[in-house]
């Protein structure tokens, strides 16, 4: 069983999906972060994001994996918390909007989840990786609660930024994310919209395992 949670970033996503597959006693996989690690991987390694020769040999050489906590490893270092700092939120959607990126992610995320029963978020779920998935939701929430979520991750990180600086940053992403070419933050036909704006995190996660339950 494949369960498909995408929306655009800090619509409670991540939240949702790990409540979700730990009621369900099922695998989580934040895509997101594969594109982040990639992203600070790039970074570290000097690399810019339109400079194709030097991304494709980046690719070839990167190992990503999950351990048993779910802490993603990029090249055998946790980097679970670095990849949350707002330079690579600002940076990221650069960096997934790269066709050979996206195939490479697309990829793993199919071998990861392939042969267990998975709930996977993300941006192009339910319309790229598992168009056939069993379940698809797509989550939305107003702009500035969207804000005051990604500020108590950042706080979470050591990091503060203000509001209105949050709100840009999420627009501005949103933008991009919805218009690249490649697979772009699209709600699949078939999914089922959420408005978290004013649902506690329990309502979001019980809302979705209540939708599968009943089929
Ligand atoms: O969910 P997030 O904010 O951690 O995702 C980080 C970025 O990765 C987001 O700006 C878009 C990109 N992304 C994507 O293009 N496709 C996915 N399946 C997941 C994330």
């Amino acid at each position: 069983m494949i369960i498909a949670i995408d929306g655009p970033s800090a619509s409670g996503k991540s939240t949702t999906a790990k409540g979700v597959a730990e009621k369900l006693g099922i695998t989580h996989l934040n895509t997101g972060a594969m594109y982040r690690a990639v992203t600070l991987g790039l970074k570290e390694a000097g690399i810019q994001p339109d400079d194709e020769k030097s991304v494709c040999q980046f690719l070839a050489g990167m190992d990503i994996r999950f351990d048993e906590s779910n802490h993603i490893h990029l090249n055998g270092i946790d980097v679970s918390m670095e990849i949350r700092s707002g330079d690579i939120s600002s940076q990221v959607s650069a960096v997934s909007a790269i066709p050979m990126v996206r195939e490479k992610m697309v990829m793993a995320q199919r071998q990861i989840a392939g042969e267990k029963d998975c709930v996977l978020e993300g941006r192009d779920i339910g319309t790229v990786v598992f168009p056939d998935a069993e379940f698809k939701f797509f989550l939305v929430a107003d702009v500035e609660i969207r804000a005051k979520r990604r500020l108590q991750d950042l706080e979470k990180i050591g990091e503060t930024k203000s509001i209105s600086e949050l709100i840009e940053d999420i627009k501005r992403r949103d933008e991009l994310d919805s218009s690249r070419d490649h697979s772009p933050l699209v709600q699949a036909e078939d999914a089922i919209p959420i408005d978290t704006s004013c649902l506690t995190i329990d309502e979001q996660i019980n809302k979705i395992v209540n939708l599968i339950n009943k089929k």
